[in-house]
């Protein structure tokens, strides 16, 4: 059964990515040329070595792509919250669909210690009655309701991209994520395009799952750039402003078009019903046709904001593009390509994932390089990052200390 899935994801991935064009893209056949290619950062390791084998507390390999780093407060354990650097991401450890989301923690962003998948696939539809978790997890629902559920969360979908956010309000942890897969028109593994929602009391699970959403719509008196399908939400991100106010950033129109969305004040959903949602103030899209994908999105110390984007090429890699504005929902100005060493050109062979600051102050940028030939030894490209006059400046680093 996982080689069946395993093969037809990587068929999957092959029809289904939205290939814009043929990268400069180099194919990892002769890893020796890849720095660090053959390094292995264990329990020992004192720096980060940018494409190296990274090892847990534990020794295992870190599966936690399409991540998201950031310090927050987690459980200490005796009812209080301390702060510490949270590791959100994928658990590719079967390949490209169906998986869980897994969560590590660090004091130092060398060494992580892995908490598990704490959101769940499901592999059979009767496990959500007959195991234990997923019985104690969705306690209370119907089942059409645990029909839905697992139709979000089975083997043939795509999670992908997991994103966490702390609200203090209500003292809840939300996950946001692609929620993809094939529908009765169209066996393309990317044709649902919805963002799915889960939610926990703890960064450590279990997330239960609320649902899959479209998000919001090209407005009336603009171009949309794929009106067959609305309100689409593929690769994404979240953000927390210092006020509070989240947004989830995604790229929509069947990849053509990056949309920031308010979200709630629970952050469980957009701030307005797609409906009634107002452009300007609930949402903006950016880069309209440019076709962008991979959205990091930061708030550096001058105030602006800042995006830095992909483009569209499936598991290859691109050349990346950063965005600024003074307004998070106001206008984006171009600020080109962040990267300025030998491979700039790929991203050093990377595609965006986050960027965030340690408790020092220093940048990170968080690369994924995929290896879609085994999704699962795909590695962590971290670089240490400027961001000040509305440019974002990441060169080349063997290895370095954040
Ligand atoms: C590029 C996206 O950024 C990844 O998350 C993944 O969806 C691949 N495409 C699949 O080809």
């Amino acid at each position: 059964m996982r080689r069946m899935v395993l093969v037809m994801g990587l068929i999957g991935s092959m029809i289904g990515s939205t290939i814009q064009f043929i990268a400069e893209a180099p194919r990892r056949t002769q890893p020796q040329l890849y720095e660090n290619e053959t390094a292995v950062m264990d329990t020992g390791a004192e720096e980060i070595l940018p494409g190296a084998v990274w090892l847990d507390t534990d020794g295992n390999r870190i599966q936690a792509h399409g991540g998201q780093v950031q310090r927050m407060p987690v459980p200490d354990g005796t009812g209080g919250k301390r702060m510490v650097y949270v590791w959100v991401g994928e658990n590719k450890t079967w390949g490209h669909l169906s998986n869980p989301v897994s969560v590590y923690t660090s004091e130092d962003l060398i060494h992580w210690e892995c908490h598990g998948d704490v959101l769940r696939t499901i592999a059979e539809r009767e496990m959500l009655d007959t195991d234990p978790y997923f019985s104690e997890v969705y306690a209370g629902c119907s089942a059409e309701e645990k029909d839905r559920i697992y139709d979000i969360l089975h083997p043939w979908r795509v999670v992908e991209r997991p994103k966490m956010l702390y609200n203090e309000k209500n003292d809840q942890y939300v996950i946001w994520f692609h929620s993809d897969g094939s529908t009765e028109f169209n066996e393309y593994l990317y044709d649902i395009g919805m963002a799915g929602v889960a939610v926990s009391d703890s960064p450590f699970g279990p997330f239960r799952l609320l649902g899959r959403y479209r998000l919001n719509e090209c407005p009336k008196g603009q171009i949309d750039c794929f009106p067959a399908s609305k309100g689409e939400a593929r690769d994404m991100n979240l953000f927390q402003d210092a006020d509070g106010t989240a947004y989830v950033i995604y790229t929509s129109e069947n990849n053509k078009t990056i949309y920031i969305s308010k979200l709630n004040e629970d952050y469980t959903g957009l701030s307005a019903d797609p409906a009634d949602a107002v452009y300007g103030e609930d949402y903006v899209r950016i880069f309209p046709g440019a076709m962008r994908e991979a959205p990091a999105l930061c708030r550096g110390e001058d105030g602006r904001y800042y995006i830095m984007t992909s483009s569209t090429t499936g598991w290859m890699s691109n050349q990346a593009r950063v965005w600024s504005a003074e307004e998070i929902l106001g206008s984006w100005r171009n600020e080109g390509n962040p990267c300025v060493d030998k491979g700039a050109s790929v991203t050093y062979d990377t595609q965006s994932t986050c960027l965030f600051q340690t408790e020092t102050g220093q940048w990170v940028y968080m690369g994924d390089r995929w290896n879609s030939m085994n999704l699962a030894d795909s590695r962590y490209v971290w670089l240490p990052a400027e961001i000040r006059d509305g440019k974002v400046l990441i060169p080349w680093k063997g290895a370095w200390k954040p």
